[in-house]
């Protein structure tokens, strides 16, 4: 998540007197613990130039007490607090949300911090004040009121997102390409009708404060039209703070502004990502910083879906209505790996007595078609996104999808259980490694899916007692299998697959 994804990396520096009188005494004292306090201070880290032009910059503030490490790592996206213990000239540093791995790990070579940061190579040297970060002035959210339902997203948004698989790769070519095969692949007709672009298409502001796109994208309101003339609908991705997750410029004192860009443009839907947010307010200012842009894109008069991304802060689920949010992020970021699906779905549960007509909880977007799953995996996934009434946003390559791929995504079946208009999202009942999700239906009918978490092939039986219908069991389907399967004595029994489910939907007589 976030702030994992800054980078620090090169710069030259000079080796000081301090520091080489430093390591003759660690020679001769042969000192494991450090040397005295020669990893303390500010230091400087230039990263990798965004596509906007902009250079990024993070400082690595640092105290050191013996071999004990603490400090802040800034950006202009992120503030994290480290903690970590050097030895030698070796450090390790720990972010607040993994005391087990670290989050940067380096050497002191040559008066310069070399190290590794996730997949990344560093370089920082001592930083002076012309390395100090802009101040962002604090401007006070307006007060909390109701903010009025936009009318849309009446059932959970379907469409697809550039983050999951494209991530900074995203550009104007691939969401016409994109475009084009939600039409040819039958997605769109499917009900998946918006085209987000996630992070990174940002450019800077011009001298009115407007924001303006990146070279990627050329010009956003002609692809708004390209988009739209495929009878699809497009959307954009931005943040109450000053900077993205990637590091780009968001709204933070722009949010009337680039309400107004984005409606002129042509935009249909907005993600909203907290990220920065975190280095100007409190938690418990979310839900006012949320009902600014919620204001905001009211004000533009344009329908737009508003979907706020925080990752299921400050119990989002309770107020995200309040603020005019159609669907919130109830979970971290999903990955394409099914621990991280499944965790995902877990968090979610909480939530269901939020989930309803026009605003929903977001698990994250689905994963897939993107490799790492299989297609029982997969499966389940589709199957409890559907079974939670959670927004379906595919995440893969629709330009080139496997025919397991297209049978699960496409699927009618199991949309229709998602896309249910009574929008009931199903919660757990646990026996061992299996999971029955029961959803509500419109018309008295009911979904039911039953998740095999174990890694053994299990026997499943659904009750026909435990799925409260009016009368006895009608009508019975398998959604997977696109057959009518038979209760016999009251219930129904299947093996399921290690990861696979059983998906009904179940119809009284
Ligand atoms: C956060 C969000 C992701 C994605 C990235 C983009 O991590 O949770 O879904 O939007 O930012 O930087």
């Amino acid at each position: 998540m976030r702030a994992q994804k800054s980078t620090i990396r090169s710069g030259n520096s000079a080796f000081s007197w301090n520091e080489l009188a430093c390591v003759a005494l660690c020679f001769f004292a042969f000192s494991a613990a450090g040397c005295g306090h020669r990893l303390a201070g500010r230091w400087a880290a230039t990263g990798r130039t965004l596509d906007n032009g902009e250079q990024e910059k993070t400082i690595l503030e640092l105290k050191q007490s013996g071999n004990q490490l603490s400090g802040t790592i800034k950006s202009l996206s992120f503030s994290i607090d480290v903690k970590g213990t050097a030895r030698g000239n070796h450090f390790e540093l720990y972010g607040p949300r993994n005391p087990t791995r670290p989050f940067i790990t380096g050497e002191l070579i040559n008066g310069e911090l070399h190290g590794t940061f996730g997949p990344r190579q560093w370089v920082a040297k001592r930083a002076t004040s012309a390395d100090d970060l802009p101040t962002v002035p604090y401007i006070q959210p307006p007060a909390l009121h109701h903010v009025s339902y936009n009318g849309l997203a009446k059932t959970p948004p379907m469409g697809w997102n550039s983050w999951n698989l494209f991530a900074g790769r995203v550009d104007d070519r691939t969401v016409r390409s994109i475009a084009d095969a939600m039409v040819s692949s039958g997605m769109r007709d499917a009900g998946y009708v918006y085209v987000n672009i996630d992070d990174t298409w940002e450019g800077v502001r011009d001298a009115q404060g407007n924001i303006q796109t990146n070279p990627k994208f050329p010009d956003m309101k002609a692809l708004a039209d390209y988009v739209h003339s495929k009878g699809l609908k497009l959307g954009i991705y931005s943040g109450p703070g000053p900077r993205t997750c990637a590091g780009y410029p968001a709204s933070y004192g722009h949010e009337g502004q680039d309400a107004k860009t984005f409606a002129a443009w042509g935009i249909d839907y907005l993600k909203y990502d907290w990220c920065s947010a975190r280095t100007i307010y409190k938690d418990d200012q979310l839900q006012a910083v949320y009902q600014k842009m919620g204001d905001a894109l009211q004000t533009t008069g344009r329908p737009i879906v508003y979907s706020l991304c925080e990752y299921g802060l400050g119990d989002v689920q309770k107020w995200g209505a309040e603020v005019g949010g159609n669907l919130w992020r109830t979970t971290d970021d999903i990955r394409d790996q099914w621990s991280s699906m499944i965790g995902n779905i877990e968090e979610q549960v909480p939530t269901a007595p939020y989930a309803g007509p026009g605003h929903w909880n977001d698990p994250d977007m689905l994963e897939i078609g993107n490799g790492h799953m299989t297609d029982d995996e997969y499966r389940t996934h589709m199957s409890l996104w559907a079974l939670t009434a959670a927004p379906l946003l595919a995440g893969n390559d629709v330009r080139n999808m496997s025919e397991a791929t297209k049978s699960i995504l496409l699927n009618k079946e199991v949309i229709a259980v998602d896309q249910d208009p009574l929008g009931k999202q199903a919660s757990p009942l646990k026996n061992g490694d299996l999971e029955t999700w029961i959803k509500p239906l419109d018309g008295g009918s009911v979904a039911v899916g039953v998740v095999n978490l174990g890694s053994a092939p299990a026997q499943a039986t659904v009750n026909a007692k435990a799925l409260n219908l009016k009368r006895s069991v009608g009508r019975a389907r398998d959604l997977w299998a696109h057959k009518d399967v038979r209760f016999a004595n009251g219930s129904y029994s299947a093996m399921v697959p290690s990861h696979g489910v059983l998906l009904l939907k179940v119809s009284s007589s």
